[in-house]
């Protein structure tokens, strides 16, 4: 199909002016109103948050699924006994929700003690996108919530109670954190110029899973990339032949390329569907420079050891044992979580946590670079 004018032939050098000229002009004028121009919240409303992910984010949905038993320590530097969450205390989700000043999301699955007025967390440890039907995929993370929401607006519209209406679910924010399983189970198996190639079936997965929202009316997007999976002393702890693909800072190379080449397509599929879904606003935050700027300046977090476990097994210098993580009977403990940026080898630390969410809040790491408060004015 014609879509204009036919195109003339062009010069690389008239092509690349007029590409630079485009680019100023990007620069120069006022960002438009709609397009990634800002939140839709009523003012003064209530904030609600749905989020979708995997560990990351998972305040107990896992435990409640599966009728996990959570031991001490987990827990044991804020909420002073185990909640489900893997860590020794809050996760980035709980210090947004801080911010928000709204108490934190209770797990879907939970049955005792939810309390679903501020939203809802479908996120599910060990998730991912792919396959898309087993639980907890992102996929079915979303027929939860569409479960949740017709069920909320069919009481309602019987005239019973709710915790959240119409209004909420259209002002809501809907967060999403997942893709670091994805992308840890391939690297487990395939080089990784193979890795890379199988990225598009998960982005493929996120995009479907914002569309669907989108199309039922969610306007308010963040999503987060993955993290330094490379500095993760789960995945240090694995034998290797040697040190090659240790860099500068004793992570592995190639999971960190892997992580941050999944999240330049993340970052541009959220660019993309800026573009497609003129009247929403889809964030996106690059957690791991976040993380890795963790890791690399340690010491001005007051980090000790950056690579090491504060709960697990094994001593310097990663303190990570498989058979003997934290989890399990064997496994020591660390006198001073604050001290860690990794609680289990996979799970960050609260302090840690703590660090993240305020590179998050900055909006220094976000593109568009809105701010997290921004989110219905709080
Ligand atoms: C936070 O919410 C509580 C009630 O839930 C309210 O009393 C308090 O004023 C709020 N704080 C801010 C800073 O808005
Ligand atoms: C649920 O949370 C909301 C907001 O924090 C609060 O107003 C309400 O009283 C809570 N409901 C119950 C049953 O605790
Ligand atoms: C949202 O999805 C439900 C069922 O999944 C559908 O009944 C409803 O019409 C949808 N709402 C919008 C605004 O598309
Ligand atoms: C280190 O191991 C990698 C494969 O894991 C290999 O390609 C490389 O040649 C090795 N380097 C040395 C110095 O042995
Ligand atoms: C470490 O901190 C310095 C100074 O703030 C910053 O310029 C640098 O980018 C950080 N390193 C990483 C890997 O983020
Ligand atoms: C854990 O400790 C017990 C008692 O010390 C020992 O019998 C068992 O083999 C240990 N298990 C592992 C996996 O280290």
């Amino acid at each position: 199909m014609d879509r204009g004018p036919s195109r003339s032939p062009m010069s690389a050098a008239g092509l690349w002016a007029l590409v630079l000229s485009l680019a100023l002009m990007a620069l120069s004028l006022p960002r438009p109103a709609s397009a990634a121009g800002g939140f839709r919240c009523r003012p003064g409303a209530r904030p609600v948050v749905f989020n979708f992910g995997d560990s990351n984010s998972d305040t107990g949905g896992m435990a409640a699924a599966k009728g996990w038993h959570i031991t001490p320590p987990e827990g044991r530097a804020f909420f002073h006994h185990p909640t489900g969450r893997f860590c020794d205390g809050r996760l980035v989700i709980d210090f947004l929700c801080e911010r928000l000043n709204i108490t934190y999301l209770s797990p879907y699955l939970k049955a005792f003690g939810s309390n679903y007025s501020n939203g809802v967390n479908f996120a599910i440890a060990g998730s991912t996108t792919l396959p898309r039907d087993v639980l907890f995929a992102l996929h079915v993370q979303v027929q939860e919530f569409m479960f949740f929401k017709a069920r909320s607006l069919e009481l309602i519209s019987q005239g019973q109670q709710a915790p959240i209406d119409a209004e909420g679910f259209e002002n809501a924010l809907y967060t999403i954190d997942i893709g670091q399983n994805d992308v840890n189970a391939l690297l487990s198996n395939l080089p990784y110029d193979q890795v890379v190639a199988k990225f598009p079936p998960i982005l493929a997965e996120i995009k479907d899973a914002v569309q669907t929202l989108y199309f039922n009316g969610s306007r308010n997007f963040w999503i987060h990339g993955t993290g330094a999976l490379g500095c993760l002393p789960q995945k240090l702890a694995i034998p290797r032949k040697n040190d090659s693909d240790l860099d500068q800072n004793g992570c592995l190379n190639t999971y960190n390329r892997a992580a941050v080449a999944f999240n330049a397509v993340l970052g541009s599929l959220c660019d993309q569907l800026n573009v497609q879904m003129k009247d929403a606003t889809i964030v996106y935050t690059d957690l791991f420079a976040i993380k890795y700027d963790l890791v690399a300046n340690h010491t001005k977090y007051g980090f000790d050891s950056p690579l090491m476990t504060c709960c697990g097994y094994g001593g310097p210098p990663y303190n990570y044992d498989l058979s003997r993580s934290c989890q399990s009977p064997n496994a020591t403990v660390c006198a001073d979580g604050s001290k860690f940026i990794s609680w289990d080898g996979v799970h960050l630390t609260e302090a840690a946590n703590a660090i993240v969410a305020a590179g998050i809040l900055s909006s220094a790491y976000s593109k568009p670079n809105l701010k997290f408060d921004q989110f219905c004015k709080v």
